[in-house]
C-alpha cells in the first residue's frame, strides 16, 4: 500500500462534457469538489455529502455515480458528464419537454443527479417502471412528492406514463 505524505498532490486528467481538465489535486479531494470548487461547474449539486440524497449524482464512464463519494483521483482518466453536458446532447430536448410537460421539477435542487441518472439508466434503455421506482429510491426531493418525476421517466423510457 502507497503511503501518501498530508499536502502530497497528485495529477489527474479528467475528462468533463467532453473537455479534457487536468489539474493537480490533493487525493483527498471529492469528485463533487473537482467538478464545483477546482473546474467551476457548479451545475452538480451538493446536499448531504453522505451518499444518501443523490443531489449529486454525475455521469462517470456510462454509469450514474455519487460524486460525493468518489476521490477526484479515482477518476483520472475517466468521462465524466454533468448537467451542463446533458444540456448540450440532442436527447436534452426530449429530456427537458417530458419534466416540463409532467412537473418533474419545482425548485430543481434535486433535478442535476436526477437528470443524470435519468441519462444513465433511463433514456437510452428498456427501463421497467420497477427500475425507475429504484432509481427514485436514491434521489431526495423535498418539493414534488416524485409524482411528476416518475411520469417523466416513465415517458422518457420506463412505458406508457
Ligand atoms: S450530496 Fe452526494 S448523495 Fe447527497
Ligand atoms: S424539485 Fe426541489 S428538491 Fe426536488
Amino acid at each position: 500500500m502507497i503511503k501518501r505524505q498530508a499536502g502530497e498532490t497528485m495529477p489527474v486528467v479528467i475528462t468533463i462534457n467532453g473537455h479534457p481538465y487536468r489539474r493537480i489535486v490533493e487525493p483527498r479531494l471529492l469528485l463533487s469538489d473537482f467538478l464545483r470548487d477546482t473546474v467551476g461547474l457548479t451545475g452538480t449539486h451538493v446536499g448531504c455529502e453522505h451518499g444518501v440524497c443523490g443531489a449529486c449524482t454525475v455521469v462517470v464512464d456510462g454509469l450514474a455515480v455519487r460524486s460525493c463519494l468518489r476521490l477526484a483521483v479515482s477518476c483520472d482518466g475517466s468521462r465524466v458528464l454533468t448537467v451542463e453536458g446533458i444540456a448540450r446532447r440532442p436527447e436534452f430536448a426530449r429530456i427537458q419537454a417530458a419534466f416540463e410537460q409532467h412537473h418533474g421539477l419545482q425548485c430543481g435542487f434535486c433535478t442535476p443527479g436526477i437528470l443524470a441518472s435519468a441519462v444513465a439508466e433511463v433514456v437510452h434503455r428498456d427501463c421497467t417502471p420497477q427500475a425507475i421506482e429504484e432509481i427514485l429510491a436514491g434521489h431526495l426531493c423535498r418539493c414534488t412528492g416524485y409524482v411528476g418525476i416518475r411520469r417523466a421517466l416513465l415517458a422518457l423510457g420506463g412505458g406508457p406514463s
